[in-house]
């Protein structure tokens, strides 16, 4: 996953030594679709793969020993980000970068970047179009979609619920004159009436358009509230395991809406798990480098604390992972497809990213916040629901 500080790069040699002599180094980064390259020192390219000769649109006899700044503009934040993990000798990604010029084009990516133990100034750098960076782009679109949802809601609720009453009142009044066997039909349309309502109010979340209020919120007491609600209820007969990191600090974040987002991925988990054999896994770790660029702006929002449900279920349908976040997507008979969309919203009113990985018995998502500035203390009012 990306963003660890931990992570090192194998040394190629001893890649190449490896027994069967089809699987070294070279031949597999050859094959990895994803654009890989190392920068010496002075930034001239050491190293480039398949995919990053088709990114740089040149050969390798053309790109080796070429500086970054001949391919690059001196002022993208490639640049910066190479010498910052130089210096800082860890490894740093970030999320929604657009890299372009003339001679690359306009690229969308998640850039990762990670020094070499092994070759000292040198740092190898990864670009992801296809994968998390896909994921974001979706995120940010579930960020569309929401306001969409939000103007629908503010439009369902006007001209939806009030016409309903009115009908639900009719009704009401016909069930004092109607034959026996026609009360039958007037109750029909109240209780659907009723549930048409209560649609609506669901709907209601998503017509908030003021910025949420925020403070420090202590995200285990979240999890703790979450875990107990879950546990008492819809995820009775699941295992529930905890793996947190006590030292996390204060996540940026409205206590009641993050309430929310985790109860809904707890649900889905719950309601995802083989019956009798369900496993809940709720982490929380630190984790350094990773950060979101916000679109139209130099500045960018340091996403450090990660909290991932992950459930033991069977994975998400191939034929919804595209649309996963948007309103209405739903493959079960009583759904609505409204948790992931609010979960969305509400991950992306906070300044934060929410992914997924799913496999055929593990199926993980996970949410990326903000830290509380510093200075405030958690577990203030508000921390309390
Ligand atoms: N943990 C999971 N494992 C497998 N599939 C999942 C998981 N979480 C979500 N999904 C898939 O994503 C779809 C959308 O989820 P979402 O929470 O938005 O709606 P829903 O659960 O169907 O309905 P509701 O509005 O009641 O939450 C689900 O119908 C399901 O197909
Ligand atoms: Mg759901």
């Amino acid at each position: 996953m990306a963003g660890q500080s931990a992570r090192r790069v194998p040394p190629t040699a001893a890649l190449d030594r490896a027994a069967d002599p089809e699987m070294t180094a070279g031949a597999v980064l050859a094959a990895l679709p994803e654009p890989v390259f190392v920068l010496d020192a002075s930034n001239s390219l050491r190293f480039l793969n398949g995919a990053a000769e088709q990114f740089f649109a040149g050969g390798q006899a053309a790109l080796i020993g070429r500086g970054l700044n001949e391919l690059i503009p001196a002022d993208s934040p490639l640049v910066a980000l190479v010498d910052q993990a130089r210096t800082a000798e860890i490894s740093i990604s970030e999320y929604g970068v657009t890299l372009e010029s003339p001679r690359i084009g306009s690229h969308f990516v998640t850039i990762e970047v990670a020094p070499m133990a092994e070759a000292p100034g040198c740092v190898v750098v990864s670009l992801q179009e296809r994968s998390i960076a896909r994921k974001i782009d979706q995120q940010l679109t579930h960020r569309g979609a929401a306001r969409s949802v939000t103007a629908m809601a503010a439009m369902l609720a006007h001209e939806v619920k009030n016409p309903l009453s009115g009908i639900r009142g009719a009704a009401q009044l016909l069930e004092r004159d109607v034959a026996p066997g026609g009360v039958e039909l007037t109750r029909l349309i109240i209780d659907e009436a009723d549930r048409i309502v209560a649609l609506v109010d669901r709907m209601d979340l998503f017509a908030d358009q003021q910025p949420i209020e925020r403070r420090p919120v202590n995200i285990h007491r979240v999890l703790e509230h979450v875990r107990r609600l879950a546990g008492s209820g819809f995820a009775r007969s699941c295992r529930i395991v905890e793996s947190y990191d006590p030292s996390l600090p204060a996540v940026h974040g409205n206590r009641n809406l993050l309430v929310q987002v985790f109860l809904n991925l707890m649900k889905n988990a719950a309601e995802a798990v083989p019956p009798g054999d369900g496993v809940i896994t709720l982490s929380t770790r630190y984790q350094q480098g990773v950060r979101l660029a916000v679109s139209g702006s130099e500045s960018r929002v340091h996403l450090p604390l990660l909290v991932a449900v992950e459930d033991n279920g069977p994975g998400i349908p191939e034929d919804v992972r595209a649309h996963l976040f948007d309103p209405f997507v739903t493959t079960k008979s009583g759904g609505k497809g409204l948790g992931l969309a609010l979960v969305a919203k509400i991950v992306g009113d906070h300044g934060g990213v929410i992914e997924f990985d799913s496999e055929p018995g593990r199926t993980v998502f996970r949410v990326m916040l903000p830290m509380a500035p510093p200075g405030e203390m958690a577990g203030e009012p508000g921390d309390e629901a």
